[in-house]
């Protein structure tokens, strides 16, 4: 399913070590219930569901990941600090990417449902190509990350296909407005392009917003999902996932200084991007505008910075700190949860176009 890279990566090399790292900020492998997901009927959503098939049978990205001798000469060129954000960056992606790969493989192979093996394999199809282009990247670095190595050693999590859908579709869409805003950054200061890679996010983003779409379509095909109690468990999902990503795009400021971009604004920019997007399917978004969102999100930044300063100078009293720290940030989480979100009422139609 994934294609050998053009080298040949050393077994577990330090990226493939940090990819395979379980922490709190770190993307995930995912294991579901195939029986459920066998279950699943796209006939309420039957026309917009054969659309979106036939557009990824069309593949318009099937000749985009193509890299180029520039790749190289910008490795050359990266300052040593910008140099270990940008690989955080890679790694993380490519475990994000390699994750929706091995998910979507997995459902298709254990599923005989006609419409979701479909899905499964474009999908897959999509992410096997982004995980390699990323990982031709690393290679540039002499860090290729083995992805056998990846596939049989990291931990998988077990979600419902209900959880599957939340954390999914809020991370394609996500995946979405992060990649077109730096795509839209670079497009105003070309000077910023500090690696080829940007350049190639327009179109990598189109196939993560068409992935979001059929994660759209199928919640709103059951829309038990979007309902009565889930309206909670889609908060908690929204919450986590954006505050996850503010406090992992503050730990690059050399990255995002390097694109010209401040964490604070661009992340704002993407919950923004994604709060709008989610309007097709999800019966609430939160209330970033909400002062005590931002500050929030600054106190769950200043604890995770807290506790990496603990960790770095170890010592006795290190278990005891960074179990106050946790509390700290368990409840910060929790009076974030509390505030109140924006009731939506989702569209008759489903779909979207990207058009940001
Ligand atoms: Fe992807
Ligand atoms: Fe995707």
């Amino acid at each position: 399913m994934i294609a050998a890279t053009s080298t040949t990566p050393a077994a577990r090399n330090p990226a493939t070590e940090r990819a395979l790292a379980d922490t709190l900020l770190s993307p995930r492998f995912y294991t579901t219930d195939f029986a459920a997901m066998d279950r699943l009927d796209v006939s309420a959503v039957r026309e917009e569901w054969d659309r979106l098939i036939d557009e990824f049978r069309n593949d318009t990205n099937l000749r985009h990941f193509k890299r180029t001798e520039a790749f190289r000469a910008a490795v050359e060129a990266m300052p040593d600090a910008l140099r270990e954000e940008f690989l955080d960056f890679l790694i993380s992606s490519i475990t994000a990417e390699f994750s929706g790969c091995l998910l979507y493989a997995d459902i298709k192979k254990n599923t005989s449902n006609p419409d979701i093996r479909m899905l499964m394999g474009y999908m897959s199809r999509d992410e096997a190509r982004h995980a390699n282009f990323i990982n031709e990247s690393l290679a540039d670095f002499g860090l290729a990350i083995d992805l056998s190595i990846l596939k049989s050693a990291k931990k998988y999590t077990h979600f419902s296909p209900k959880f599957i859908f939340y954390a999914t579709y809020l991370s394609e869409k996500i995946g979405y407005a992060r990649y077109i805003t730096i795509f839209r950054q670079i497009e105003r200061h070309p000077d910023r392009q500090f690696h080829p890679i940007f350049g190639w996010f327009k179109e990598w983003c189109n196939d993560e917003f068409r992935h979001g779409e059929a994660f759209a379509l199928l919640m709103r095909g059951h829309p038990q999902l979007l309902k009565g109690p889930n309206r909670l468990l889609i908060r908690f999902f929204i919450l986590a996932v954006f505050a996850t990503m503010y406090v992992r795009d503050h730990s690059r400021p050399n990255f995002y200084a390097a694109l010209g971009l401040d964490p604070t604004d661009y992340d704002f920019t993407v919950f923004r991007i994604t709060s709008s997007i989610m309007r097709q399917v999800f019966p609430l978004t939160l209330d970033i505008d909400h002062p005590k969102f931002r500050s929030g999100l600054e106190r769950l930044r200043r604890i995770a910075e807290a506790k990496a300063a603990v960790r770095k100078r170890g010592g006795l009293l290190a278990p005891v700190k960074l179990a106050a720290l946790s509390a700290a940030a368990a409840a910060g989480f929790l009076r974030l949860y509390a505030l109140p979100a924006r009731s939506n009422a989702v569209p008759n139609r489903v779909r979207l176009t990207p058009a940001w």
